[in-house]
C-alpha cells in the first residue's frame, strides 16, 4: 500500500470533484458488515452484544450510530476492526473493506494480525472514547503529530513537521499551538487535535465513537460540522457514534438506531427526524432537546434496556413499548422497508408501527405474558456494568447517562430542557426521580 497524495488531495486522489464524492449512492460501500454478531463469553452467560447486524459505509459518506448506553454500538465498531479483546467473539458474519489504495477488498474478519496491522488508522482510522484524555500531557502538539505521521508514513521530520502543521488548518487550530502542551488546550481543541491525529494518514474511513461526549453541546456540534465539513474535502467516509440522536440528525447522511445489539431503524437523518418509524426511535427523539428550538416537553424511554444475556422471546423493546401486544413476542428481528414509506432504504424493525402511528394511550410496556418485567436485570450485569466494549487502545466506556435516556426510570417521567448554550435541566420527572 503505497500513497502519493497530500493531505488536500484525500486518499487516493478523492477531492469532492472525483466521481464517486459526486455521487456517493452509485458507489460500492467502503465498509460492508454482514451478518456480523459478536458475544462476550461470561460465567454468567454469552452477552450477546451485537446481534446479526447489516451496515455499510459509502466512500464519503457520514453514517450516525446512535442508541442508549449498552446497546452495542462501540462493541460493533470495534468488532468490524477486530480491536475487541477476549472474552469477545465474534461468532458469525464478515467485514468487507473496499480501500482504493487495496489492491483488493478484504475481509477484515479473517485478516492476519500484520495484516490488521496495516489496515488500521493507515485505513481506517479511529477516535476512541474519551480520546482527548488520550494526549501525552507531556509531549507537545507537533511531538504528538510527527509522531503518529512517521509512525505510519516514510516521510523525513520536516516532512512531517509541515504536514503537521496542515493538519492543524483543517481542524482550525493556529499553527502557533503545534508548540502547546495538551493542558494549554481547551477540550474543544484536544479533540480537534485527536481528529487531526486520526486524519495523519489520510484513511479512507474514519470511525468516531462518542468523541464529543464530554464537550458542550454547542462545541460538540461545530466539532461534527467540521468533521463534515473535512470529509467533503478530503473524501473519507465517517461512522460517527453517539447517545445522543439529535446531534446526527442535521449531519448525518444515514442514521442507524441500535437497541439491546440490533439495528432496529436505519434511515437518512432527515427521515429520522421527520418520519420516525421505530418507537424506540420516537423515544430517544423525545429523550434529547433539539440542538435548536424552543423549551419543550422531553419525555425519556421509560424501564431499562433488557438482559443481553437472556433476552425476551419477539421483539427486545417489547417490555418497554407502548405500542406492545401479543403480537410482538413473535416478531422475527429483521430489517424492513417501512411499510408507508416511498424509501424502500428507510427500514425498521417494528412491523407494526409506522411514522403516522398516533402515540400510544399509555407510555410503558404493558405486562405481557413472556415478556420480562422491567427492572429485571440482575445487579452488575446491564448496560455500563463492566468497562465497557473492552477495546485496544485505551477505549474506555461513556457512562452515556444523559438526561432522558432510559436507565433508572421505573416509570414514565418529564423533563423540561432547553439546549443553546450548555444543557439545562429544570424540573423533577413526575415520578419523583429525574431522567
Ligand atoms: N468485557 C465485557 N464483558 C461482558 N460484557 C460486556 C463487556 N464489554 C461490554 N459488554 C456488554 O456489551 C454490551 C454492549 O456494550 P457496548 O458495546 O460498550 O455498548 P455501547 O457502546 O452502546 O455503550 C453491554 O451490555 C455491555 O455491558
Ligand atoms: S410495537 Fe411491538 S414489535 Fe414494534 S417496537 Fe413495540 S414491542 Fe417491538
Ligand atoms: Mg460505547
Amino acid at each position: 500500500m503505497t500513497t502519493t497524495q497530500s493531505p488536500g488531495q484525500g486518499p487516493a486522489g478523492a477531492g469532492a470533484d472525483s466521481a464517486w464524492s459526486r455521487n456517493p449512492s452509485a458507489a460500492e460501500p467502503v465498509l460492508d458488515i454482514r451478518d456480523f454478531s459478536v458475544v462476550y463469553r461470561t460465567p454468567g452467560g454469552d452477552v450477546k452484544a451485537v446481534e446479526s447486524v447489516n451496515l455499510s459505509l459509502r466512500p464519503g459518506e457520514v453514517v450516525g450510530l446512535a442508541g442508549e448506553s449498552g446497546s452495542g454500538k462501540s462493541t460493533l465498531a470495534y468488532g468490524a476492526c477486530r480491536l475487541l479483546r477476549a472474552p469477545a467473539l465474534i461468532t458469525s458474519g464478515s467485514v468487507i473493506y473496499r480501500g482504493r489504495r487495496m489492491p483488493q477488498a478484504v475481509d477484515v474478519v479473517s485478516q492476519r494480525p500484520e495484516q490488521l496491522r496495516q489496515l488500521r488508522w493507515r485505513e481506517i482510522a479511529i477516535v476512541f472514547q474519551s480520546a482527548m484524555n488520550a494526549l501525552n500531557p507531556v509531549l507537545s502538539v507537533k511531538a504528538q503529530l510527527v509522531d503518529v505521521i512517521r509512525a505510519h508514513m516514510a516521510v523525513s521530520r520536516s516532512q512531517a513537521v509541515d504536514k503537521a502543521a496542515e493538519l492543524l488548518d483543517f481542524v482550525s487550530i493556529p499553527r502557533s499551538r503545534l508548540r502547546s502542551y495538551p493542558h494549554e488546550l481547551s477540550g474543544g481543541m484536544r479533540q480537534r487535535v485527536m481528529i487531526a491525529m486520526a486524519l495523519a494518514t489520510d484513511p479512507e474511513m474514519v470511525i468516531m465513537d462518542e468523541p464529543t461526549t464530554a464537550l458542550d453541546v454547542v462545541v460538540q456540534r461545530d466539532i461534527l460540522a467540521q468533521v463534515v465539513e473535512l470529509k467533503q474535502r478530503l473524501g473519507f467516509a465517517v461512522l460517527f457514534i453517539t447517545h445522543d440522536l439529535s446531534l446526527l440528525l442535521e449531519l448525518a447522511d444515514r442514521v442507524a438506531v441500535m437497541y439491546a445489539g440490533r439495528l432496529i431503524e436505519v434511515a437518512t437523518g432527515h427521515q429520522i427526524h421527520h418520519e420516525p418509524a421505530h418507537p424506540y426511535t420516537k423515544g430517544l427523539l423525545n429523550s434529547f432537546p433539539s440542538l435548536r428550538g424552543h423549551k419543550r416537553e422531553l419525555r425519556g424511554i421509560p424501564g431499562i434496556p433488557p438482559d443481553l444475556r437472556a433476552l425476551p422471546p419477539g421483539c427486545p423493546f417489547l417490555p418497554r413499548c407502548g405500542y406492545g401486544t401479543e403480537s410482538c413476542l413473535e416478531v422475527e428481528m429483521k430489517l424492513v422497508p417501512v411499510a408507508t414509506s416511498e424509501d424502500p432504504n428507510h427500514v425498521t424493525a417494528c412491523p407494526f408501527v409506522v411514522p403516522e402511528t398516533p402515540a400510544p394511550a399509555h407510555d410503558v410496556g404493558r405486562d405481557v405474558a413472556g415478556a420480562a418485567p422491567q427492572g429485571s436485570l440482575p445487579a452488575g450485569t446491564g448496560p455500563g456494568a463492566d468497562g465497557g466494549a473492552g477495546a485496544d487502545g485505551g477505549a474506555s466506556r461513556s457512562d452515556g447517562a444523559s438526561a432522558g435516556v432510559a436507565g433508572a426510570s421505573p416509570g414514565p417521567g418529564r423533563v423540561v430542557q432547553e439546549r443553546d448554550a450548555g444543557t439545562k435541566v429544570d424540573g423533577a420527572t413526575s415520578g419523583g426521580e429525574r431522567l
